[in-house]
């Protein structure tokens, strides 16, 4: 086989064979194949698209370029829950410790953030002394013994994906739908979960920015799920409005365990049960989608998904004294930004909102960035909620930098206006 046949090929439009994406992936996993030949089949992908057949062979090439982790020595159905990212999403933090308190086994690697959206494992990292770095057969551990890990990735999980990933980067070919469902699913495949679920954000601050576009990922990626054997659902959420109140590594752990002891805000708490109830079902402890539902509630309101949080933590080596003080997460320097008139908030563009936060160092803009674990933005409104002029729109945890556009960013991602808008939430499920 030789690589500029299938470059011409695709070119020509016409479909890649299994064969054909095999080679390439290992191939160029190995250094086989350079750059500038991937670059250009990238670009002919770009134009001629690829069906769902090959973004599900490409899936499972990259899913097999490196390790596969065999969750099998644990007993029962594994779960894991991916977000395409978005704005002050901390679901995950909330919804492991939960599911596990009440049985299921939830055992997830996670990313780091990059650009607007803040990554899981940024997050635990603010809780001092947590290991984010677990090795494989200590990671399978501890979900067997507590039914729960939150780590970054282990082992050398989807090594094509990585490259090919920092090559879509910077030849402009990031935002190909077949493209980012095998890259989400190479990952998924290879951490070896049974049941998932997909929380797919539309919205300006999200990577899909229209519910069409967020169906056929939300559909793509189900299927390429199915069809390797993974129980799979998938919901769309909106990324109109960040999700919570607070967004900043330190301030989103706050976050998750105010609402681990049943005083979450309700976007945030209806976003986890929504995801919570379908893994209940998938896990076969409660079918029945309702009463799923309250269960989750329950163990939100009466400590028990705090407790698992706090054995997590524990676990994976955290100081347990700043989960009963987290305000020891933020920093102690404020800033705040007012309302300039009156009227009720009818957009809170999350894009910008995200790049305040990142202005002020909770994000990276680049993979070297340090980020600072202490600043970031508490937004006291959403959307639909009803300011006089001078009110306190938002409070800013601050370090040394960025507060003046972090400001800016924030009045101009506002509109307040006559109109009391109410925004869906939970927009699709794709079973
Ligand atoms: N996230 C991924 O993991 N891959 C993509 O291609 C896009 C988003």
């Amino acid at each position: 086989m030789h690589t500029v046949d299938l470059i011409m090929k695709k070119r020509e439009g016409h479909a890649l064979t299994q064969e054909e994406i095999k080679y390439i992936i290992e191939n160029y996993t190995k250094g086989n194949i350079p750059d500038y030949q991937i670059s250009a089949l990238l670009m002919a992908i770009y134009f001629k698209g690829m069906n769902d057949e090959e973004a599900k062979n490409l899936a499972n090439a990259m899913a097999h370029s490196g390790d596969m982790i065999d969750l099998s020595l644990i007993d029962g159905i594994k779960v894991d829950k991916h977000s395409t990212g978005g704005v002050g999403d901390k679901v995950t933090l909330i919804l492991g410790p939960l599911l596990a308190s009440l049985g299921v086994k939830f055992a997830k690697m996670s990313g780091r953030g990059l650009g607007h959206t803040g990554g899981t494992i940024d997050k635990l990292e603010s809780i001092p002394g947590y290991k984010v770095e677990l090795k494989v057969e200590d990671f399978i551990k501890q979900v067997k013994d507590i039914g729960i890990a939150i780590v970054g990735q282990s082992g050398d999980v989807a090594p094509a994906d990585k490259k090919l990933y920092a090559l879509r980067d910077v030849t402009a070919t990031v935002d190909i739908i077949p493209l980012i469902a095998s890259s989400i699913m190479s990952k998924k495949l290879a951490s070896g979960a049974d049941a998932i679920v997909l929380d797919v954000k539309v919205g300006h601050g999200a990577f899909m920015k229209t519910e069409e576009e967020a169906e056929k990922l939300a559909k793509l990626m189900v299927e390429i799920g199915r069809l390797s054997g993974r129980k799979m659902t998938a919901i769309l959420t909106g990324m109109d409005e960040p999700l919570g109140h607070k967004i900043g590594n330190g301030l989103e752990v706050y976050e998750a365990i105010e609402t681990l002891h049943g005083r979450g805000p309700k976007d945030l708490v209806d976003v986890t049960v929504e995801i919570g109830a379908h893994l209940l079902g998938d896990a076969n402890i409660e079918k029945d989608f309702n009463r799923a539902k309250t269960l989750l509630h329950d163990a939100l309101h009466d400590g028990r998904a705090f407790n698992k949080f706090l054995e997590v933590v524990k676990a994976q080596g955290g100081d347990l004294d700043v989960l009963s003080h987290p305000e020891k997460l933020l920093s102690k320097k404020l800033e705040y930004v007012y309302a300039e008139s009156s009227g009720y908030i009818e957009e809170m563009n999350a894009l910008e909102i995200g790049k305040a936060a990142m202005r002020l160092g909770a994000g990276r803009e680049t993979k070297e960035d340090q980020i600072y674990m202490e600043v970031g933005i508490d937004l006291h409104q959403k959307i639909g909620s009803y300011v006089e002029k001078g009110d306190v729109l938002a409070t800013l945890y601050v370090r040394d930098k960025g507060v003046d556009e972090a400001k800016r960013l924030i009045l101009n991602a506002l509109s307040i206006g006559k109109e009391k808008r109410d925004i869906e939430l939970i927009k699709k499920t794709i079973k």
